[in-house]
């Protein structure tokens, strides 16, 4: 899948970590209080009475933070609950999240603030103020409207962590096409379904992007996944790693022969869009079946990743902010594009792999470029933590103010470290709890909050967050439920892509009665009303913070000629908090070998991409079933940690 590149002298990345001075364990009850330099200046210093207030009166905490931001034309109505669960915000605004996150910019000294600060892997540096943004975007919306590209129609965006990416997210948003960007670490199979379900005519990817030293074949994935794509009539791809790429006449186009043509001007309108209209698809993995799309929109999610992301992270005017995490996911979508840049803020983006050449690349960059905020994840953490403290002492991190974490529970010894090490004590970790579905940020601490390692805290401004049991009844403090919201809130997803029905089954139906939002997570609250998230209660694998789903690594198996029968289960893991362990039922007159697994396992990381290779694969002659033929993979799972396999009644092995 990758050729290498680069400097051959440059010494490769330790293979084995030196052993990391394991910081002392932590108690539950363990508190830190943030410095009175952070509490002193803190944009939001009240939780407890502004929260108070946004339940009381949630449609006017909205408005006057709707109020902050830019409208061609005022709302009639800040939430409209008339056809629940399909909310709706501000009805009658007319808006374009590219209005706030560029274009309003223009008017201001902001102009010439930086909007993002890009360093490639091989060290290349590649800066854009707002004001060079606006035309490198206006530049692709007028070519991608040249290609035909219309209001509403879903564009696929697959690309390496490049500039290019989140320029084509805001091309498609201001001309009122709707973006799918699909995480440039998938390959041929989830590319293909992504564009097939979105029924996409215009993909936008790159020839490949740089990752530990190696360049990745994006333009071939793409070619595969075209084939298998009779929706596909233009490619746009960017020229990143030169490498050679079967081009594809009257169908392939490179980036850059149409930024140099005379149809790719720099000025162009934004769309006058709704509040309501689509503004992104992005696809999660759910219980079952093929990945869904979730749909997000310009209006209520402008605001809500707005001011999120300004009250949890205390964002100040001259604020370097960097979100670690790869724009393909709701992560990047929310907090390293659009949150941010409404904000004004000066993102920090990078292409690479966090060790390398060393395992100090980030704090390197972090010291070069003054990066005030860090936000990434336990795995992320985790993974640099085995490296031991020396990497990061060689450099001054004076500048960090907040650290952040996302995307599963952080233990809490790579919490210590992170604060310790990292955050020298000194910084605040902000543990937000939230979902491709809520757009942004649920549960988190605020900067001025004592902060519980392991906790994500309590809920953000008019969010009503519980744990209940099946019933719908809050849980003792300290007892384990299921995690439910119970009010709606603007930055919510609104439905599935051409599955409504779906939307209203996966979350709204277990609480239908109540009319709850149901997370699919559970957690406990504690005495002074800190939520501690545990984990998925469905059929979905957080591996590294990815999210899979057990179907899609079964049919992904079960695609295999040799394979009958599959099944996936998650099983905790030291970095990536969970692996994937597979069982499969090889059809009649196949046998079992080391050298099966090794190729079942690559068929699945060639058919998902790298993330979803099982750790381990395991020949069975049955798998335990229902009577109904339902996998029951909670026996899987406790077989395979050893515990009680529980009520069986229903158990039958074929
Ligand atoms: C699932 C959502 C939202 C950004 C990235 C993930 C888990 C997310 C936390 C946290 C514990 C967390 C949950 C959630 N999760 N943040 N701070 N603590 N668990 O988005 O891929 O849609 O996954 O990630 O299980 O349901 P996603």
């Amino acid at each position: 899948m990758s050729n290498p590149v680069g400097d051959p002298k440059t010494p490769k990345t330790p293979e084995t970590p030196e052993t990391p001075e394991t910081p002392k364990k932590l108690r539950r009850t363990d508190v830190f209080h943030p410095p009175s330099s952070i509490v002193d200046q803190a944009n939001v210093k009240d939780y407890e009475t502004l929260y108070a207030r946004s339940i009381a009166d949630r449609e006017g905490f909205w408005a006057e933070e709707a109020q902050r931001l830019s409208w061609y034309e005022p709302w009639t109505k800040v939430l409209d609950a008339s056809h629940r669960p399909f909310f709706k915000w501000f009805t009658g605004a007319k808006t374009n999240i590219v209005l706030n996150a560029i274009d309003r910019h223009l008017k201001t000294p902001n102009r010439n603030k930086l909007a993002i600060i890009w360093e490639g892997e091989p060290g290349d540096l590649r800066t854009f103020s707002y004001h060079a943004l606006n035309r490198e975007v206006s530049k692709v919306a007028n070519v991608l409207k040249a290609m035909g590209a219309r209001r509403g129609e879903i564009v696929t965006i697959y690309m390496p962590q490049i500039p290019e990416l989140v320029i084509s997210m805001l091309a498609c948003a201001k001309i009122g096409a709707v973006h799918s960007v699909v995480y440039g670490g998938f390959s041929v199979e989830a590319l293909a379904d992504r564009i097939q379900d979105a029924k996409s005519r215009i993909l936008l990817t790159a020839d490949g992007g740089f990752r530990r030293g190696a360049s990745t074949s994006l333009k071939e994935i793409a070619n595969a996944a075209m084939a298998r794509s009779p929706s596909i009539e233009v490619c746009i791809t960017v020229r990143r790693t030169g490498t050679e790429c079967f081009m594809e006449s009257d169908r392939d186009f490179w980036w850059h022969d149409l930024m140099a043509m005379p149809i790719a001007s720099p000025r162009c309108e934004t769309e006058v869009m709704d509040a309501e209209d689509p503004l992104f698809i992005l696809y999660t993995s759910g219980t079952t079946g093929k990945p869904k799309g979730l749909v997000h929109t310009h209006g209520g999610y402008s605001v809500y990743t707005a001011t999120t992301h300004r009250m949890v992270f205390d964002i100040k005017p001259d604020d370097r902010w960097w979100c670690a995490a790869d724009p393909g996911w709701i992560t990047g979508h929310s907090y390293i594009a659009y949150g941010p840049l409404i904000n004004g803020t000066t993102i920090m983006m990078y292409e690479g792999a966090p060790n390398h050449p060393y395992p100090n690349r980030w704090w390197q960059m972090i010291e070069k470029y003054g990066v005030n905020i860090l936000y990434t994840s336990p795995t992320a953490i985790r993974g640099l933590m085995r490296f031991g403290n020396s990497w990061s002492a060689k450099h001054d991190l004076s500048c960090l103010r907040l650290l952040g974490s996302v995307g599963e529970p952080i233990n809490p010894e790579a919490w210590r470290w992170y604060h310790e090490v990292i955050g020298q004590g000194r910084c605040p970790i902000m543990d937000t709890w939230w979902q491709t579905e809520t757009g942004g940020f649920m549960i988190s601490p605020l900067p001025i909050m004592p902060l519980r390692p392991g906790s994500a805290a309590k809920p953000f401004f008019s969010i009503e967050a519980a744990v209940v049991d099946d019933s719908g009844r809050d849980v003792a403090p300290g007892e384990e439920g299921k995690l439910v919201i119970k009010a709606p809130w603007p930055g919510m997803a609104r439905t599935i892509h051409g599955d409504p029905d779906r939307y209203v089954e996966t979350y709204w139906k277990d609480y239908g009665a109540q009319g709850w939002y149901k997370a699919g997570d559970s957690a406990r609250i504690d005495e002074d009303g800190y939520f501690w998230i545990i984990g998925r209660i469905d059929d979905v694998i957080k591996v590294s913070g990815y999210r899979l789903g057990t179907a899609e690594i079964e049919s992904a198996l079960v695609s295999h000629p040799r394979v009958a029968e599959a099944a996936a289960i998650g099983l905790p893991h030291e970095l990536k908090g969970n692996a994937i362990h597979t069982f499969v039922i090889l059809r009649h007159g196949e046998e079992p070998s080391p050298e099966l697994a090794s190729v079942l396992k690559d068929h699945v990381s060639h058919e998902m991409g790298p993330i979803a290779r099982p750790e381990s694969l395991t020949f069975v002659d049955a798998l335990p079933k229902t009577r109904s033929g339902k996998i029951m993979r909670r026996v899987l799972k406790a077989r395979a940690l050893g515990q009680d396999t529980g009520d069986l009644s229903t158990l039958e092995e074929s």
